[in-house]
Order: C-alpha cells, then sequence, then structure tokens
C-alpha cells in the first residue's frame, strides 16, 4: 500500500518556546542548518509522499510557503508538491487537521507533526504504512515512556497483547493523569489515518483545554474498532520545549558534522 499524501500541521505557536516564537512560529525554529518543519517534509518524501499539505497559520503562513520556494525546490524535494492550507482560528490540533479535509478528499493518509523528528536512519512511517492493512485502518506511532514523559502526551487503550510490534487499540486519551493512564504506550506525533477521521473530526466537540483534540477523534477510530499501533523501536526527538530542541540539535549535530562536533563536545564536557 503506498500512500501518498500528508497532512502537517504547523500552525501552533509555540508557547512552550517563549520567547523564541513570538514572532517566529515554531515551525520555523532551525535544527541545526534547517528549519523544524523541512525535516517533516524531508521524511514524508523518502516514505514516497509526492503531496505534503502544509497547515499554516494566518500570521506565519507564507514564510513556510517562501522556505519552500522561494529560490526553487530544495535538494530532496523535488518531486514533492508543498500545499499550504490555513487554519483560520487555533482551534487545536484537530481543527487543524481537518484544515485539510477537502484537499485530502477519501485517500489515506501520513499525519506528521513537526515538533517530533526522528533520529536519523530511524523513519517510522513505513512501519506505519505497512500495518494499516493495505490502508484500511488507522495507526498510530507508539512508544513505551517514562512517567514524566507520559503526561504530556496522548496514550493508547490496548485492546490486544503487541504482536511482531503491532496491537489493536480500543482508544487513546490526551493527556492522562498517571493515575488514569491506560497504559504507558503514548502517543509519537507519526499517524496514518483514514478519511474516516474527517468525518469524526467534523462532529467533535472541544475537548481538553477547550479544544478540538486529535486524540479524541482517535479514540472514537479505536471505539469502533478501527485502530492500531506500532510500538517504535526508536525513540523520536521533540523539538517543542527548549530542552529537547538542545538535544535535538546535539544528536542531529552529531550525525550532519561526526567527529568534527562529537570531538569539540567532548573536550567541552571534559573541560
Ligand atoms: C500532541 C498531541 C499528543 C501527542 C503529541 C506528540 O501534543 O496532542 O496526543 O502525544 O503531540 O508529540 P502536543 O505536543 O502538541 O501538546
Amino acid at each position: 500500500m503506498s500512500i501518498d499524501v500528508a497532512v502537517i500541521p504547523a500552525a501552533g505557536r509555540g508557547t512552550r518556546m517563549r520567547p523564541a516564537t513570538r514572532v517566529v512560529s515554531k515551525a520555523l525554529l532551525t535544527v541545526v542548518d534547517r528549519p523544524a518543519i523541512q525535516y517533516a517534509v524531508e521524511e514524508a518524501a523518502r516514505a514516497g509522499v509526492k503531496e505534503a499539505i502544509v497547515v499554516v497559520d494566518l500570521d506565519t503562513g507564507h514564510l513556510i510557503s517562501q522556505h519552500f520556494s522561494l529560490e526553487g525546490p530544495l535538494p530532496g524535494l523535488e518531486d514533492v508538491q508543498l500545499r499550504p492550507v490555513v487554519q483560520e482560528e487555533p482551534l487545536g490540533l484537530g481543527h487543524a487537521v481537518n484544515a485539510a479535509a477537502h484537499m485530502v478528499g477519501d485517500r489515506t493518509f501520513f499525519c506528521l507533526l513537526a515538533d517530533d523528528i526522528v533520529r536519523p536512519g530511524h523513519d517510522l512511517l513505513p512501519s506505519l504504512a505497512a500495518g494499516s492493512h493495505d490502508g484500511r485502518v488507522s495507526v498510530l506511532c507508539l512508544r513505551e515512556l517514562t512517567d514524566e514523559q507520559l503526561v504530556t502526551k496522548g496514550v493508547a487503550v490496548p485492546a490486544s497483547e503487541v504482536e511482531d510490534g503491532y496491537l489493536d487499540l480500543s482508544g487513546a486519551v490526551e493527556k492522562p493523569s498517571l493515575e488514569a493512564a491506560p497504559s504507558r504506550l503514548g502517543l509519537l506525533g507519526r499517524y496514518v489515518f483514514t478519511s474516516e477521521v474527517f468525518e469524526i473530526l467534523e462532529q467533535l466537540e472541544p475537548g481538553r483545554g477547550g479544544e478540538i483534540q486529535l486524540t479524541d477523534a482517535i479514540n472514537e477510530l479505536g471505539r469502533r474498532k478501527r485502530l492500531r499501533g506500532h510500538v517504535a523501536t526508536s525513540d523520536i526527538l521533540d523539538v517543542g520545549t527548549p530542552i529537547g530542541l538542545l538535544e535535538a540539535s546535539v544528536v542531529l549535530g552529531e550525525h550532519q558534522f561526526g567527529s568534527e562536533f562529537s570531538t569539540w563536545l567532548e573536550d567541552e564536557r571534559e573541560s
């Protein structure tokens, strides 16, 4: 099953990254030598995506579009059509994804949150697509998390044992307390969705924090027995917080510059 379209929500203002995000949107914050969102588009391109729908806000959408088009296509992205769509109001992640509904139509699609960057050599989208029963069910990317991480993520409700890295899910809860967490399996920001998710998002009432929560739509997919999970074997770099951005810069910097940077880092630690 090949999935040729990705939705990349990039309209969030990034309150956890203030003051950096007072003017610049968090999707445009630099990690090593490129904005965070470029990593997501590159990852989608590696998975065979031909169309990347980027959900932008009114203020910064034009900057994101310009980044990808100003001097011609970026290397490696020549075959990807970048299509911006504006989320008119900041009503939550579910609302942002739903802004792409008319462009996706009835296709099964990848969804990538630009806050989360995969480790080099550890792409997650192929395993999600492989678990989607030929694009007929939605698949979440999951990872066993620490207590500290768990309360900051959506958490999956398992409906089966894990077999060969996959399990059936009956729902998900957005940022539960530790006591209320239905499992240790947190949602990383990578998903395969069938177009059914749009029909659910359309009807959804505001949830946690008064926002239209993507996790609430996921929960409904689980209730309908249309949801699976894939337990990833590698973690993901979360650039949505200052320390996460710093960690991602070190990991991606070491990957890009090799011993030139690693040697400096070791010397620095010892000094
Ligand atoms: C969002 C989702 C959450 C998911 C997380 C992944 O939260 O709402 O379910 O686990 O991304 O990073 P946010 O990080 O936007 O608060």
